[in-house]
């Protein structure tokens, strides 16, 4: 397939997206709305100001705009807004299904109800995927640079919403909080039946992808693009199949690699490892799925049949039941079918 035709095909294939932060998803625009109706200053005059702070040297420097962004979110209505916002825009990209985090943490410590951010994002995700005629869910992400007492606090919390979530995750400041710290949250989860991701080798080195996998024993690994540096847990990640949530374009915003063609995504395709594409706080980092695919198929010279390998991964890593990944495997199989991948 000549390039023109696989970036067509990239724009029009159905897609399923494991690793999306809803907060990190607010647009400039709905930003600001949103702030003009909760009267929260945000420090910056106009959207433009905003978008130009978009330059960051570091998964820090993103988190701290971040936190101060996700402020302007005070209602159960505000969180539905950003949520099927979301869900729209990535419908346009043909994602099928999502799995979107949320991170209760930043919202409860600020008085937020912990009711009102779940019910008002969970009935967007029920209601909003209906209309789209997609599906979606919810994880819910513990900050691991807060004590694991707050993550507790959060998985007593989400008790009181029973099985309307996926399961949990773990973001925030990567460096100098490995997931070791968390293994009594993780066993606790996994405990209640929950599913378990976790960020993991992004900033950090190899070595906390291997505590995410041996100590919190993740059904994913979030990001884990740091794994390539060391040989045997590459070996080790594609004989046990757990997939990895890689994001491309955050990667390169956040200066993990500097340069898209220094990005190892293909190596780790290649390597076995089960890798998916996604595009973790798109209005942040420059783009939604089909950018990020865009991105790697041309930076990183990938074929037809490693992008169609790239989209069944993500099938086969969702959480979605049987029935549901059937239906899935499906779509893939027709979109793909009709093409040639030569
Ligand atoms: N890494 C860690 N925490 C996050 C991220 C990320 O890329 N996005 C939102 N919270
Ligand atoms: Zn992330």
């Amino acid at each position: 397939m000549n390039t023109p035709r696989l970036d067509a095909a990239i724009a029009a294939m159905p897609k399923v997206e494991l690793h999306m932060h809803l907060e990190g998803a607010l647009e400039p625009e709905l930003l600001f709305a949103l702030a003009a109706r909760n009267g929260v200053d945000i420090g910056y005059a106009t959207e433009a100001e905003l978008r130009g702070a978009y330059a960051f040297t570091d998964l820090q420097s993103f988190l701290d705009l971040y936190y101060a962004g996700l402020r302007v979110l005070r209602t159960e209505r505000d969180f539905h807004e950003m949520t099927l916002a979301y869900l729209r825009r990535a419908r346009q990209d043909n994602v099928v299904h999502a799995e979107v985090f949320v991170s209760p943490q930043a919202h409860t410590r600020r008085g937020i109800p912990f009711e009102a951010m779940f019910e008002g994002i969970a009935a967007a995700l029920d209601e909003g995927a209906r209309e789209l005629g997609m599906t979606a869910g919810l994880i819910l992400g513990f900050q691991r640079h807060l004590p694991e007492e707050d993550a507790f606090a959060t998985l007593r919390a989400a008790e009181r919403v029973g099985d309307r979530i996926l399961g949990f995750g773990m973001g925030g400041a990567e460096l100098g909080n490995p997931p070791s710290n968390f293994t009594r949250v993780f066993a606790a989860a996994r405990a209640a039946g929950h599913r378990v991701v976790c960020h993991a080798g992004e900033e950090g080195p190899p070595a906390y992808v291997a505590e995410a996998v041996d100590l919190l024993k993740v059904d994913r690994v979030d990001h884990g693009v740091r794994s390539i540096e060391d040989p045997a847990l590459v070996r080790r990640l594609a004989e046990s199949g757990v997939p990895l949530t890689v994001c491309p374009l955050s990667n390169v915003a956040l200066r993990v690699y500097d340069r898209m063609e220094d990005h190892p995504l293909a190596l780790l395709l290649r390597a076995g490892v089960k890798v998916t594409v996604n595009s973790d706080d798109p209005p942040y980092f420059g783009g939604y799925m089909t950018a990020n695919f865009l991105a790697v198929r041309a930076a990183l010279a990938l074929s037809g049949a490693e992008i169609r390998q790239l989209a069944a991964n993500a099938v086969e890593a969702s959480f979605v039941d049987a029935a549901r990944r059937a239906a899935l495997r499906a779509e893939l199989a027709a979109f793909w079918d009709g093409r040639a991948l030569a």
